[in-house]
């Protein structure tokens, strides 16, 4: 049994990772995870005691720490997803960004070619360093276009800027020490267990609380949204058989507005769970200030993944809008726990001889 590690395992996007990888490979996972705000090992609760799934809280900038666990477990390679990921945060206060995503980076990179510098050459050739980012370095797009795997970076908010100095990092930690590295580029992303900070799961649990959908500026801005399983399949495929020193856009080809996605969750509201009153979700719309920078369009151009490694979405956007909503309607307890704080007290008691 081959182990590697996946960082930011208790994250919206690693614990969907895990899960995949535990469904559909014999990887031993060891789950990296600091568990700042975001991390939440309720989203992995059925793995608490899998023989696959081995979890650390460990911060990826801690040097000594890396480097135990690389002597410890002695894995094939990781997939590194820990970061900071919110952008409205990023705006209020960028150190942890700077601090998780690039130096933490760092971190992880010299840990990570300390224990590859030692291993035999087969082993060498075998191992990668995965780097999980985002369409976000390529900046903004106007009315038409496509992010390419070769479009500039020209990151505009901290949070992409942070993301575009750790993609520049792993890039050169291939070139100059040959560290075997493959970066991934990917789209907004959405499906159960993503924190309730984000545009999907922050108007579904509004809707059905009665609050309003707070929609920044006229709601025109324009993201390419990717079902968290259809990311989870493209980032097995990369790290199992991505060509070490290449970089793969993700995206779904799933262009839509902010209104049409908040008008498409208050839809499908209406019918999974009408308000009390017979008035649609729609009346809850709120516009509010603009997100500072905001970003006008993302999209993505997945040619190159798609015909170098085969993959291509399995969900559309109106199958994987369903299934989301479905999923917070029918797990309202994780939500919950999440808002009233209460999902750091369940990994006490589930992990806590672990943590
Ligand atoms: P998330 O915020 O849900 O999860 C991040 C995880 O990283 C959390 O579990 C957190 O505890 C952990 N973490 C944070 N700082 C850490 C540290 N110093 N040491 C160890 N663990 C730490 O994020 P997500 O949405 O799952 O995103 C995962 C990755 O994918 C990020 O690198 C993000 O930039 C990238 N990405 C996200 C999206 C998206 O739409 N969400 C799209 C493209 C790329
Ligand atoms: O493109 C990939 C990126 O997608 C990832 O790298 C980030 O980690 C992830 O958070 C996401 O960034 P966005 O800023 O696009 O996602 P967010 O859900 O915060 O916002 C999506 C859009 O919705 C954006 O145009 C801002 C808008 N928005 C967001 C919130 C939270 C609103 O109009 N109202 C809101 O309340």
């Amino acid at each position: 049994m081959q182990t590697i590690f996946v960082t930011g395992g208790a994250g919206f996007i690693g614990s969907a990772l895990i899960r995949l990888l535990i469904a559909e490979s014999d990887w031993r996972i060891v789950n990296i995870d600091k568990l700042t705000y975001a991390g939440n090992l309720e989203s992995l609760a059925e793995f608490a005691d899998h023989p696959r799934h081995v979890f650390s809280r460990s911060d990826i900038c801690d040097r000594a720490a890396m480097d135990d666990l690389f002597a410890a477990y002695q894995p094939a390679g990781v997939i590194h997803l820990a970061a900071e990921s919110h952008v409205d945060r990023s705006i209020h206060g960028p150190g942890d960004f700077i601090d998780t995503n690039i130096s933490g980076t760092y971190t992880l990179l010299e840990a990570a070619r300390a224990w590859w510098s030692a291993l035999d050459a087969e082993a060498k050739a075998a191992f990668r360093f995965h780097h999980v980012s985002t369409d976000e370095v390529f900046g903004s797009l106007g009315d038409t276009g496509l992010f390419v795997e070769t479009s500039p970076y020209q990151p505009n908010s901290p949070y992409s800027a942070s993301k575009a100095a750790s993609d520049h990092l792993v890039r050169a930690w291939h070139h100059t020490y040959g560290l075997p590295t493959v970066i991934t580029n990917c789209s907004n992303n959405y499906g159960p267990c993503q924190f309730p900070e984000k545009l999907i799961p922050l108007m579904i649990h509004n809707a059905v609380s009665d609050k309003p959908l707070p929609i920044y500026g006229n709601g025109d801005n324009v993201r390419d949204w990717l079902y968290v399983d259809d990311h989870a399949r493209a980032l097995r495929l990369v790290f199992e058989q991505g060509v070490p020193g290449e970089t793969y856009n993700i995206g779904g080809h799933n262009e839509k507005t902010n209104l049409e996605v908040v008008d498409t969750l208050c839809a499908l509201l209406d019918e999974l769970k009408p308000r009390h009153d017979g008035r649609s979700y729609r009346t809850q719309k709120i516009s509010v200030a603009d997100r500072p920078g905001h970003d006008k369009r993302y999209a993505i151009d997945a040619t190159k993944i798609q015909r170098e490694l085969g993959w291509t979405p399995q969900e559309s956007f109106e199958s994987g809008m369903r299934r989301t909503v479905l999923w917070y309607l029918e797990n309202p307890a994780w939500v919950a726990h999440v808002v009233s704080g209460e999902y750091r007290q369940w990994m006490d008691r589930n992990y806590g001889d672990r943590q």
